[in-house]
């Protein structure tokens, strides 16, 4: 087939890359293709020149960094190219129940992320990190899972050039079971327990460290280490040498990351209670940060968070002397941050040797007796038995997350 009136100029070899690329998206059309890319800048220079002029403030400066009220976007093309050495930050996550600091939804999400993304890149440097943690989501009105966290993920990689140097998972010990209705109610789902945290970088070699994070030993590893080792081949082929029994100063981490939340009780909290501040329901444990900003900088480096919340990552950097920047839109939640940095607050980094024991599944046996939840739980049982409609409005009503995640 000729190709269109507008591709006629290309090489043979051109309009094949053109159909490869546009085939890997999806879109066999090349003019369709085209046009959607065209769209899709053309949204992104908007959405840049619209937060390029709004008003970004300073609130506070602290020892090491600053305190912004305004859109990160506004931040961010303000600064140098290649000025960050680690992006850390949880960004809005695409819930069902849109939250009070107006995440965009699941499905627009990509959209939504790509300007961030493009000065994302743009201000890191070649030895840099962009660290994102990011909750799952379910899809509305029923017991699946939304896509968009991996589609954020794939986008970063794929369109933008970011490397996947390893996923982590923040696991929770003592996050709440939800949504309620399918994991509670209708007991059709496990818990999830787990964050997804990204770490990317611009190149394949950003710089790194993981002797600076070390983990405590297990027991079982204490034990091998006080009797030592005798280096053989493993089933699984691994040649394991005696080495392996040399106490070092503690084990290499894993990228399961088990962080308990246990800032409700916090001087952060307190403050805002007292001032009528609204607590943030969505933070992170210190812990998450300090993790990546040992692991991936140095002192002195400069730590960014677009997406600040209650400042917490500044906080960290404070306490560990990196420089760092973080931009918030919600004032109310500047508020409350600045407890963070008054003279009196108190560290929120501390060192503990805090083990967790997973419990396993399965741990009763023949359980057979217990029947399958019928229709895979699409009626609540016990319920007059609702119409398909009726029962997608019901879950749509329960299953809205709470954000219990960060929250004990
Ligand atoms: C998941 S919370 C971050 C919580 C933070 N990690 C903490 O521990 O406190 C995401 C935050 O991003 C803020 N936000 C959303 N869009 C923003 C933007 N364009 N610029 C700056 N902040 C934004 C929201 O108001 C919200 O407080």
């Amino acid at each position: 087939m000729p190709p269109p009136h507008d591709l006629q100029g290309l090489t043979p070899e051109a309009l094949a890359a053109f159909r490869s690329v546009a085939n890997t998206h999806a879109c066999p059309e090349v003019m369709r293709y085209l046009e959607q890319m065209e769209q899709r800048h053309s949204t992104i220079e908007a959405t840049l020149t619209e937060a390029r002029h709004a008003p970004l403030y300073s609130v506070q400066r602290t020892t090491h960094g600053t305190l912004y009220e305004g859109n990160a976007l506004t931040y961010m093309q303000q600064q140098t190219a290649g000025s960050l050495d680690l992006i850390m930050t949880s960004p809005p996550f695409g819930l069902v129940r849109k939250k009070a600091y107006g995440n965009a939804a699941a499905e627009e999400y990509c959209d939504w992320f790509r300007p961030f993304a493009m000065e994302m890149y743009r201000l890191l440097s070649d030895t840099g990190s962009l660290v994102i943690d990011i909750g799952g989501s379910w899809e509305k009105g029923q017991p699946t899972r939304s896509l968009y966290h991996y589609d954020l993920l794939v986008m970063l990689v794929r369109e933008f050039g970011f490397y996947l140097c390893l996923e982590h998972y923040w696991f929770s010990p003592s996050k709440l079971p939800s949504p309620a209705e399918w994991v509670t109610i209708r007991r059709i789902r496990p818990k999830d327990a787990v964050n997804c945290v990204w770490w990317l970088s611009k190149t394949p070699f950003p710089k790194a460290s993981n002797k600076r994070v070390l983990s405590p030993y297990s027991d079982s590893m204490e034990n091998l280490l006080r009797k030592g080792y005798e280096g053989r081949k493993r089933p699984s082929g691994h040649d394991i040498s005696e080495r392996f029994s040399e106490r070092q100063q503690g084990a290499i981490p894993s990228n399961l990351l088990a962080i308990a939340n246990t800032e409700s009780s916090s001087h952060y909290s307190a403050y805002c209670r007292e001032h009528g501040y609204p607590i943030h329901p969505a933070r992170f444990p210190a812990k998450l940060p300090e993790y990546f900003i040992r692991m991936l900088t140095d002192p002195g480096d400069q730590v960014f968070d677009p997406f600040a919340g209650s400042f917490l990552t500044g906080r960290v950097c404070e306490e560990l002397g990196r420089k760092w920047a973080g931009t918030e839109v919600q004032r109310d939640y500047i508020q409350g941050a600045l407890s963070r940095f008054a003279p009196d607050a108190p560290n929120v980094l501390r060192y503990d040797k805090t083990t967790y024991a997973l419990p396993g599944p399965c741990a009763f046996g023949n359980t057979d007796d217990v029947p399958l939840v019928p229709d895979g739980g699409r009626h609540r049982a016990n319920k007059r038995p609702a119409s398909v409609d009726a029962a997608d409005e019901d879950a749509e009503d329960e299953t809205g997350q709470k954000e219990s995640r960060h929250e004990l």
